[in-house]
């Protein structure tokens, strides 16, 4: 069975409708799993990704190192403009990236500037205030649950953990032209793969803040949460799903 990732990735190789040798550019590309998606199914696309973590760039650049086709991979950070042509790009994408940004909107501006005419755009995001966890006692997983959508790390500017549901809407009000919504939906019964990596998120990042003096909730409160979780998990009654909505568009 694919993984989350690699069914994500399909998805957008699928919408881009990228030429072989086109050029992609991956907004927050992180360690560049999903450049890495192109390139297996397209050995001669151009690949570019932009992200502003250097540890995140160096493991994308030895990902795709025998990629065949040009890889450009820099430092850059996606509040400002792109540093990219007008009309230049084939394909953008961007996934779990649009919630850091004060304002998406101005992203949104640059990726159809970025675009040439007949472009396309594929982006993801889940919806971090629709998770659905259940193993702890309902207020805790609460307190957890919507205090991991609000509250932003350190490495973020902002936090919206509600970007997901907002994604079709964002899109539309900007001057791409909106083609296709989906949703994907990953769930488990296993506190094990995507589900105990994005739980194991949760409890890092709210420890984090905590240890700050800014979180929203106590670090007590999360190793409780973490600790009844593990136990339903290991009486079978864990259940996690979680919900990217996938957008794409053109640029007419
Ligand atoms: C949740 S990760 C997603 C990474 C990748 N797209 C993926 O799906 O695996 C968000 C990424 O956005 C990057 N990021 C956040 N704010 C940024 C900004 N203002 N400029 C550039 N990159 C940023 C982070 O460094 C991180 O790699």
């Amino acid at each position: 069975m694919p993984t989350t990732n690699e069914t994500l990735h399909d998805r957008f190789i699928d919408l881009a409708g990228l030429p072989e040798q086109g050029l992609v550019v991956d907004l927050g590309c992180g360690a560049g799993p999903a450049l890495a998606a192109f390139g297996r199914r397209l050995p001669q696309a151009r690949l570019t990704g932009f992200d502003r973590s250097e540890q995140a760039l160096d493991t994308a650049r030895e990902r795709l190192q025998s990629h065949q086709g040009a890889v450009e991979l820099a430092s850059q950070d996606l509040r400002e403009k792109l540093p990219l042509a007008d009309g230049s790009v084939d394909a953008v994408i961007s996934s779990n990236l649009l919630e850091c940004l004060p304002d998406p909107a101005n992203l949104l501006n640059e990726i159809w500037r970025v675009l040439r005419p007949g472009g396309r755009v594929v982006l993801s995001h889940s919806d971090f205030d629709a998770l659905v966890i259940s193993g702890a006692p309902v207020k805790l997983d609460r307190r957890i649950c919507h205090a991991f959508a609000d509250d932003a790390p350190a490495w973020m500017d902002s936090s919206d953990g509600r970007i997901g549901r907002k994604l079709p809407g964002l899109v539309q009000a900007s001057p791409l032209t909106r083609t296709h919504v989906e949703t994907l939906v990953t769930s488990s019964t296993e506190l094990a793969g995507h589900a105990a990596r994005r739980v194991g998120d949760i409890r890092g990042a709210l420890l984090a803040t905590a240890r700050r003096g800014r979180g929203l909730v106590l670090a007590e409160e999360v190793e409780e949460w973490y600790a009844a979780l593990q136990q339903a998990a290991d009486a079978g009654g864990f259940f996690f799903a979680e919900t990217a909505v996938i957008v794409a568009a053109r640029c007419v």
